[in-house]
């Protein structure tokens, strides 16, 4: 017998590739100063107790919302995953209509599932080169003219590293009396820096979700759930906060999230350094001929607001694939990358990152670029679908019965999930909506593409029974 996980990290730990992915403590010692085997306490009378924190947990909480601004910071143990369902079940009740964008996390839709509310869909626009981009405002108008929405669900950045523009989206969603949450999970270094997109909590959202473990210091599944509203019932937050949360919160994980924010507050020069590295990185790698860096130049497209320069998106626009150009990078230059698509890779820093880390991944880039040759890359056949109700709560797809039928055979059905091509991670049919000729159509044309579509297998889907339906 082996020990399956822990020798498969052993022997991951031992060939030590550079870590441009999650956590953003990148093994740096320098952020992870203490043996946290020793810290993985339970509670007792000196530790405190995460729910219903009145000392050390309190005070750490009160820390963070005043570096947010928020009115209230928790402490979420299970990632950003478990916050964004927080977030939903404390604003939201069974049969409210929440406007939401289809390309969101699945954590999100786990949280209409739970919720029970009637989504509206609201599809997120293409880059000229098939990133998922930001909602548009127009649909986002016309969303609150015709349905009664009492709270929007926003991710900004994108795993590209891609922010909306949260204020105009913000007076919008106020003047409805309606409420603001928005995942930024992917941005949680924001507030440390004016290099950054402006954190989504200055610019007027009611509840940000931030998975600090993603881009900051600390140990997975560190993140924080901040409100900052009067239109927000506070105490069923903490409610719903304390529902999420376990009731053996990890020490470890919320000492590295007070010892980041901690860190990070008191040496400003940290993050004056690792911007100087960024820009050095990223104007070397503008040299590239083939593989291009997703600058600021990309502002615009698809209602893209700004862009977050921590993030290396990379265009591979040659005839390798981004998981090709990962494979290249990990096996010859021991890098390994956070994302690989079709047409790109993804590719994160923190500001725990050795900067010769980063020199060693922009060399190997401009090595691999000069051995390319330029190919175009056609942008993917997927026309934005108009804002519009699911005809069934995703929380009544998933109490109800299922069957698998030829995917041929499907339209006018309701998939049992949602059926996404990725990339770029905008579903072709959501949660609860019926499925068309005109899906199933392009389904078959991204298939040929070579892309790979969640929810469909050997030409099979999974359907909602039709006497559920
Ligand atoms: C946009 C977005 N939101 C939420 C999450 C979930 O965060 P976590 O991994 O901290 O649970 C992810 C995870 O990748 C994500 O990409």
């Amino acid at each position: 017998m082996s020990a399956f996980i822990l020798d498969k990290l052993l022997e991951i730990g031992e060939k030590n590739a550079y870590p441009l992915h999650m956590p953003g403590h990148k093994r740096n010692m320098r952020f992870m100063p203490y043996d946290f085997r020793t810290m993985d306490v339970t509670e007792t009378g000196e530790t405190d107790n995460l729910h219903d924190p009145k000392d050390i947990i309190a005070k750490s909480q009160e820390a963070m919302a005043e570096l947010l601004g928020a009115d209230e910071s928790f402490y979420m143990v299970n990632g950003g995953s478990g916050a964004n369902i927080a977030a939903v079940l404390g604003c939201c009740k069974p049969g409210d209509t929440v406007l939401v964008s289809s390309g969101c996390h699945k954590s999100i839709y786990s949280a209409l599932i739970l919720s029970g509310v009637k989504p509206v869909y609201i599809s997120p626009q293409m880059t000229e080169e098939s990133l998922c981009a930001s909602i548009s405002i127009r649909d986002m108008f016309r969303a609150f003219d015709e349905y009664d929405i009492k709270a929007m669900i926003v991710t900004s950045p994108t795993y590209e590293g891609f922010t909306s523009d949260i204020k105009t989206i913000a007076d919008i969603v106020h003047k409805h009396s309606s409420i603001l949450i928005v995942d930024e999970c992917h941005g949680s270094h924001f507030v440390f820096s004016d290099t950054f997109p402006r954190p989504a909590l200055s610019q007027g959202a009611d509840i940000v979700i931030n998975s600090w473990h993603k881009t900051l210091p600390c140990l997975n599944q560190a993140a924080v759930l901040s409100v900052k509203s009067e239109r927000v019932d506070r105490e069923r937050i903490r409610q719903a906060v304390s529902m999420i949360n376990t009731t053996s919160p990890s020490y470890p994980i919320m000492a590295s999230i007070d010892y980041a924010r901690h860190t990070l507050t008191t040496d400003k020069n940290l993050f004056t350094a690792y911007i100087r590295t960024l820009k050095e990185a990223r104007s070397e790698l503008a040299h590239c001929k083939v593989l291009k860096l997703v600058n600021d130049s990309i502002k615009g497209q698809g209602d893209i607001f700004d862009i977050d320069i921590s993030r290396f998106t990379i265009m591979v626009r040659a005839d390798l694939t981004g998981n090709d150009l990962a494979k290249i990078l990990l096996e010859k230059y021991n890098i390994q990358i956070e994302l690989a698509g079709a047409h790109h890779i993804v590719a994160l820093s923190s500001v725990a990152d050795d900067p010769r880390g980063i020199k060693k991944f922009v060399k190997a880039i401009r090595d691999i670029d000069k051995k390319l040759e330029r190919k175009y890359i056609d942008k993917l056949p997927l026309d934005m679908k108009p804002v519009r109700r699911c005809v069934m709560t995703p929380s009544d797809v998933f109490y109800a019965e299922k069957e698998t039928i030829d995917l041929s055979e499907s339209e006018g059905r309701i998939p049992a999930g949602i059926i996404m091509p990725y990339p770029p991670g905008i579903p072709i049919v959501a949660l609860g909506e019926r499925i068309t000729a005109a899906d199933i159509e392009k389904i078959g044309i991204l298939e040929r593409y070579g892309i790979n579509i969640a929810g469909i297998e050997n030409n099979k889907i999974a359907v909602v029974k039709e006497n559920e339906a």
